[in-house]
């Protein structure tokens, strides 16, 4: 048996409850983990609420964390007892004491890099390194727009663009946050509650504008993002932290021959040899300094309700993980 947040009522956070269950040894190609600490994201909140569903209908929340292998299923290579190992799987299950995994989801944890600090990025950093250097190829010379730039995600995409030689504009939404923004790889920031977006990117970029806006604030700044983009620049929008965006209109796109995507870390890092790949460059961004992560804000496994509502009323300085 293992403790575990399971979603008993889609919705607000109290209907997640923390409770029993059953868990079997590792089926062949599984490993059997033994979380030390779980990362909370975003998605977590969606899954929650019901807006997407975890892919293998699990009522258990969670795509990452990381912990210590106890069980080793048949066929499983390159993986024994006691290794320090990290996941990430669209298939939940990770706000739980112990779990089983299939072994592709799972890499090393190299030892530079602390467990809690490890959790706070599998899911940042590697939706980081995708966007960076995958869905948009950032070099020196080209202009980005980064929104909620003090959040998880936007802290280590500005410090990984700044790193490549881009010119990092975020944007916050109150004037408290401008300065976390600022620390972590922002040349400029512009609180969007507060200031005209456009006309702030218009000066900070003299008038051409970026090469490739990342929007994960979806609904409320959609149409402003368009506008801050050059032509052929390209409209990343990876997440929907105020509501979804339903419909995409093709002449403002074809009006400066703009790019869209709406891309999925899960896609991008479901290859086993790309996820491995990624995962090193980013730890070994972390262990060079080049990649600051914050220390996380720490809560037990059981308060995943509370750490859902810090993520949601947006005061949280820093990234939660949650301790089994
Ligand atoms: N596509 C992918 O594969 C992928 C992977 C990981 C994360 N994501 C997405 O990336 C986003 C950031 O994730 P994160 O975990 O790093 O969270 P986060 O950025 O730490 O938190 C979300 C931030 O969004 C801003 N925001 C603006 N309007 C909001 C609203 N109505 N409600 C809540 N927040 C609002 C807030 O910043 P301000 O106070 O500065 O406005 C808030 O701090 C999420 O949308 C997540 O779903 C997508």
């Amino acid at each position: 048996m293992s403790k575990a947040i399971v979603i008993e009522s889609f919705g607000s956070p109290d209907g997640m409850k923390f409770t029993e269950v059953l868990v079997s040894d590792p089926k062949a190609n599984e490993v059997q983990i033994k979380h030390s600490a779980i990362e909370v994201n975003y998605i977590d909140v969606y899954h929650r609420e019901g807006r997407y569903p975890l892919s293998n209908d699990s009522k258990v929340p969670g795509v990452s964390a990381v912990g210590y292998i106890s069980k080793v299923g048949d066929g499983v290579n390159g993986f024994r007892e006691g290794d320090r190992v990290a996941y990430i799987t669209p298939n939940g299950g990770a706000y739980s004491q112990v779990r089983n995994i299939n072994a592709n989801f799972i890499f090393a944890v190299p030892e530079s890099v602390t467990d809690k600090i490890a959790a706070s990025s599998i899911v940042r950093g590697l939706t980081a390194h995708a966007l960076a250097h995958r869905v948009f190829i950032v070099r020196s010379g080209v202009a980005v727009l980064i929104h909620a730039a003090a959040g998880g995600v936007g802290k280590i995409l500005a410090q990984w663009c700044n790193h490549l030689g881009a010119y990092v504009i975020g944007t916050v939404g109150s004037d408290e946050k401008k300065q976390i923004a600022l620390e972590n790889g922002c040349h400029q920031v512009i609180n969007y509650n507060a200031e005209d977006l456009i006309a702030k990117v218009v000066e900070y970029t003299k008038g051409l504008k970026v090469n490739a806006v990342y929007d994960s604030i979806g609904r409320s700044t959609f149409d402003r993002s368009l506008d801050c983009l050059m032509n052929m620049g390209i409209m990343v929008l990876y997440g929907s932290s105020s509501g979804d965006v339903d419909t995409v209109d093709c002449k403002k796109i074809a009006s400066k021959s703009l790019f869209f995507t709406r891309p999925s870390v899960f896609h991008y890092k479901g290859n086993r040899f790309e996820l491995i790949l990624s995962a090193n460059e980013l730890f070994s961004n972390i262990a060079k300094g080049v990649i600051k992560i914050p220390d996380p804000e720490v809560l037990q496994l059981e308060k995943a309700a509370l750490a859902h509502e810090k993520l949601q009323n947006r005061k949280l300085a820093n990234s939660i993980v949650l301790i089994p």
